[in-house]
């Protein structure tokens, strides 16, 4: 027999499934893991999750869920190397990963740069961000980011309002192969075919958060 008490009951279950969810993410960022080791995410990228400039640290608020629970695994099977993040992300389960990235996503992020599609580049690092340069095998990086660097998908992270040293440490890492975790290597020949100069330069450029230009 179905009693009233049945019919509560399960339907609590039912409903604090997802509730349950949301707030392991929310405890994993302000509080750590279940594993000590796991460190709560808003010590380093900052409570509101827009990370720390100074420090080179990202922001992980409203990037793609996909996206940000794959860099995860990467720092936990070694094909992104980050002496920081590599130990802690070993130490998320999971399920961990799965809830943290879910509020990651969800937390609000910078508008997003918005930009026309024919857009005349002002120098050479527009026109690199814009539209490449072919003789190298270089496509423009909004081509595969978006508009103004925002992110397209679940797999092209935004490039906007990221740190201009943290964008510059992972065109480094994958030139130097401390980072090969993209997919069809993508970004591997990208990073290779830039100089320095270029590599400071646009990771400045994004950085900055590149509005329309008349
Ligand atoms: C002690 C500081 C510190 C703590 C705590 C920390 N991080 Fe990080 N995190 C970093 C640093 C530094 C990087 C940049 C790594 C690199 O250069 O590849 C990073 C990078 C990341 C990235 C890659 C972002 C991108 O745009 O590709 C993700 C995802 C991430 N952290 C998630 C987390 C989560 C989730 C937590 C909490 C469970 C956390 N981090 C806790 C320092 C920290
Ligand atoms: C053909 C597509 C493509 C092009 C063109 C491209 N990227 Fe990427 N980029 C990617 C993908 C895919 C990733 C995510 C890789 C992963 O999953 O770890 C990425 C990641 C990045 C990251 C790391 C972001 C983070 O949060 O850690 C940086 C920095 C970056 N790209 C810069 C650039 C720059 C600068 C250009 C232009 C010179 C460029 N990209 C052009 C596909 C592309």
């Amino acid at each position: 027999m179905i009693t009233l008490d049945r019919i509560l009951i399960s339907s609590l279950f039912l409903f604090s499934l997802p509730i349950a969810h949301a707030d392991q993410g929310q405890n994993v960022f302000t509080q750590g893991g279940a594993n000590p080791a796991a460190m709560a995410c808003q010590g380093c990228h900052g409570p509101d999750g827009l990370g720390m400039a100074a420090a080179g640290f990202p922001r992980l608020a409203g990037l793609p869920v996909g996206y940000l629970s794959k860099q995860l695994r990467d720092f936990r099977d070694g094909t992104r190397k980050n002496p920081i993040m590599e130990p802690l992300a070993k130490a998320l389960g999971d399920e961990e990963i799965a809830a943290v990235s879910k509020t990651l996503a969800a937390m609000p992020a910078p508008a997003a740069p918005t930009t026309r599609r024919q857009q005349m580049a002002s120098n050479a690092t527009e026109q690199l961000a814009l539209y490449g340069d072919w003789s190298r095998q270089i496509p423009g990086c909004v081509q595969c980011h978006g508009p103004g660097g925002a992110g397209v998908g679940e797999h092209f992270p935004p490039l906007a309002h990221q740190p201009a040293t943290y964008l510059t440490a992972q065109l480094n890492a994958w030139r130097d192969g401390s980072r090969h975790n993209d997919p069809n290597q993508l970004m591997v020949g990208v990073a290779k075919a830039m100089t320095d100069e270029e590599v400071k330069s646009i990771a400045e450029y994004f950085a900055a958060g590149q509005e329309a230009k008349p």
